[in-house]
């Protein structure tokens, strides 16, 4: 099966209180997302790497990706949520991908993105009926709140992960998960509701996603301390 990376990025970004969407904040003198589109593009197991954007997204065209290389395919097909944005990307990309081909669905916010996050999902996954995504193992002990903020329980944390990005499951399934899932805010969700069980699959921290200012600061300093 051959592998597809989508990337949704026709969000507002409205958390950062920044003008632009955060997709296209400077970051070391380049775009937030052209950090991790480069990754998806450089990544041997990837054959090509759509990024979904909004209809009305004037900002891509002010920017070079030639860089990048002939894997790159922008799409402006963007929805209302992420997973409609996501679902666009499927149904463009319908004469293209087989059944069981992979997607790889990453978001957009997720600027560090490294070459062996990907290595290691494609490779844990390759034979796995479901699929799954990358996770990291929660560090903080979890109120669980009531209205007023009274904590009423707290709640084991062993057995929780955060959920990260990439998420990887093949073309059909993810295609029919969508489709008939509602409020979803992942892939996995998607796959969950159809009854499956996505595989976990151990990232690490510094494939954080940009909500907040502060974020932008700790990738900055992420991608700058990596190759040393
Ligand atoms: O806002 P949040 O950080 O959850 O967005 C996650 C990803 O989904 C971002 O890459 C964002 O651009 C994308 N998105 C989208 N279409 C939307 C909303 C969000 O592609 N309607």
């Amino acid at each position: 099966p051959r592998h597809f990376a989508i990337v949704p990025a026709a969000g507002s970004g409205s958390r950062m209180g920044a003008e632009k969407p955060k997709q296209y904040l400077p970051l070391l003198g380049r775009p937030l997302i052209h950090h991790s589109l480069a990754v998806l593009c450089a990544a041997p197991e990837i054959d090509k790497v759509f990024v979904v954007l909004s209809v009305g997204d004037a900002e891509w065209a002010r920017h070079d990706w030639s860089a990048l290389g002939p894997k790159l395919v922008p799409l402006f097909c963007g929805g209302a949520t992420r997973a409609d944005s996501v679902l666009g990307g499927l149904r463009a990309i319908a004469g293209e991908a087989a059944q069981s081909d992979w997607v790889l669905v990453h978001d957009a916010a997720r600027p560090c993105l490294a070459p062996w996050h990907i290595d290691k999902l494609v490779r844990e996954l390759a034979h796995d009926e479901v699929g799954g995504l990358l996770a990291v193992p929660v560090a903080d002990t979890l109120k669980q709140a009531d209205g007023q903020r009274r904590v009423q329980r707290t709640v084991p944390r062993d057995s929780l992960w955060q959920a990260q990005t990439p998420q990887m499951f093949r073309y059909v399934m993810l295609r029919r998960a969508l489709e008939s899932a509602h409020g979803v805010t992942d892939e996995a969700s998607a796959i969950e509701a159809a009854g499956l069980h996505p595989r976990l699959i151990e990232g690490d921290a510094t494939n954080l996603k940009v909500t907040y200012p502060l974020d932008l600061h700790l990738a900055e300093w992420i991608l700058q301390n990596r190759d040393k």
